[in-house]
């Protein structure tokens, strides 16, 4: 009997692939996916736990979840309520306290488990509540995914971090650096390449940390998985996120020169580029430590696009300190970057220090340094202008006959084309930018074909 499921996702990519993977786990017990909570035999809220009131919004969700249940109730169905990712790992007591009627809260470690825990809570023995951090890895006992992700597609190759920033609640709710073996990746690649995929973005929190073992013994850097991932037939593109400055290696800095289809386009996160709040960030890098390895790998690909996340108004941040960084931007020139205001995470190091900044510093460094950091995406993307460059046309617009793609460089062009070319890189000459995207035309001989007049997103 089929059972319908819907997992609402917040937060990050992992987040985006650890909800794909929850469903393969589900769809043995009978679970296909609904896209209306309140038709769903079962809700999991895949929360986030990095900044903002995360836990409140959950809160809130949860009691819509619940009246939705009462109303299914009524009509003589069920719902199961679950919880997981990091504010389960984080808040699952809280969560079972606050909100008795939630079935399940699972961490982000736990749900190769997840059949059990549907057991007991079909049982209804009390909710239950698993943020085990167990010996064993998930992944080797996750069935293999039951469908394709599409053109472009993630893998997760590393989970965990071990740097302990004193801002980041990650090595708390993810645990410690994990890295799958290269076997398991590579065997995940191939299927995700026959499923279809053009494009692999490798995953993990700290992803440049990665160091899998494989049967041989020998321990594989990110660089040599690159490299080999780089021999798959029809796969054409590789990118890979999030990394740390201090895990660029020399052997992933000389990938990014030797290996055709790695993208030139990093996000690399600096945080701040002020080396007193660097150190006070255990970031364990300063700004020119940074400035170097960008220069390395510029060297290694001259074209190599940056992003970058930055925080503002961290513990004791003075007006020198963000000069510091609005300098490093102005320094290294970014394609595109997030930037954030300081968030105190419970259990963090950086919430109990001396120095919490007012909102409204804040808000006025978070919008200066957000003003360059605009002009600097608006410049890069007008640079494209009248240059032919390779598109992978992986997603249908919403009008007919458009097709949206990826730049090398990671933006969205939007582009009239036949629909035989979804799926594939075709060459695109560009004809005009805006501040998210571009738009352009398919390069058929020496004929541009006309671009659509303006854009959706
Ligand atoms: N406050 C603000 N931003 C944060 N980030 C992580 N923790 C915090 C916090 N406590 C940002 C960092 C990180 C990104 C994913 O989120 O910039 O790189
Ligand atoms: Fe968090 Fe990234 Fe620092 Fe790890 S390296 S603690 S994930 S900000």
């Amino acid at each position: 009997m089929t059972k319908k499921l819907f997992i609402k996702t917040y937060g990050c990519q992992m987040n985006v692939y650890d909800s794909a993977r929850m469903a393969d786990v589900l769809a043995p017990l009978g679970y296909v996916a609904t896209p209306a909570p309140e038709d769903a035999d079962m809700v999991i809220l895949n929360t986030c736990h990095i900044r903002e009131k995360a836990t409140e919004k959950v809160f809130s969700e949860l009691g819509r979840l619940r009246e939705q249940r009462r109303d299914r109730k009524a009509s003589g169905q069920d719902m199961i309520i679950a919880v997981a990712g990091c504010v389960a790992q984080a808040e699952g007591e809280e969560i079972m306290a606050r909100a008795p009627y939630v079935d399940m809260v699972f961490g982000p470690q736990t749900y190769h488990a997840l059949p059990e825990m549907v057991a007991q809570a079909t049982r209804r023995t009390g909710g239950v509540l698993n943020t085990d951090f167990p010996l064993e890895s998930k992944f080797d006992h996750l069935p293999e995914e039951s469908a394709g992700q599409g053109v472009s597609a993630f893998l997760s190759v590393q989970e965990g971090c071990d740097k302990f920033c004193t801002f980041c609640v990650v090595p708390y709710t993810r645990g410690a650096e994990y890295s799958r073996t290269p076997e398991q990746i590579l065997a995940e690649a191939r299927r995700l390449v026959a499923g279809g995929a053009r494009e692999i973005t490798l995953l993990g929190q700290n992803v440049n940390a990665f160091h899998g073992q494989a049967a041989d013994g020998t321990v594989w850097g990110l660089g040599r998985l690159i490299r080999e991932m780089a021999g798959i037939a029809g796969l054409e593109r590789i990118r890979y996120t999030t990394s740390h400055p201090r895990d660029m290696d020399d052997d992933l800095i000389a990938a990014h020169g030797e290996v055709p289809q790695l993208m030139p386009f990093l996000h690399l996160p600096v945080q701040s580029g002020s080396d007193r709040i660097l150190a006070a960030m255990n970031r364990k890098h300063g700004a020119d430590d940074y400035r170097r390895v960008v220069d390395r790998l510029r060297a290694a690909r001259p074209d190599l696009a940056l992003s970058s996340d930055f925080i503002v108004g961290f513990p004791g941040e003075t007006d020198r300190d963000f000069a510091d960084t609005l300098r490093l931007v102005t320094d290294i020139g970014y394609a595109q970057a997030y930037s954030f205001k300081y968030s105190a995470r419970p259990g963090t190091p950086a919430s109990g220090m001396d120095g919490q900044a007012p909102e409204s510093a804040k808000s006025d460094r978070l919008a200066a340094l957000q003003q360059l950091l605009n002009e600097q995406q608006i410049a890069f993307n007008r640079s494209t202008v009248g240059r032919t460059i390779p598109v992978l046309l992986d997603r249908r617009g919403k009008r007919e006959g458009q097709l949206v793609g990826r730049s090398p460089h990671m933006q969205s062009v939007y582009l009239t084309a036949p629909d035989r070319l979804f799926g594939t890189v075709a060459e695109v000459c560009i004809t005009d930018a805006f501040a998210n995207s571009l738009t352009g035309g398919i390069v058929t001989g020496k004929h541009v074909h006309q671009p659509m007049e303006r854009l959706s997103a």
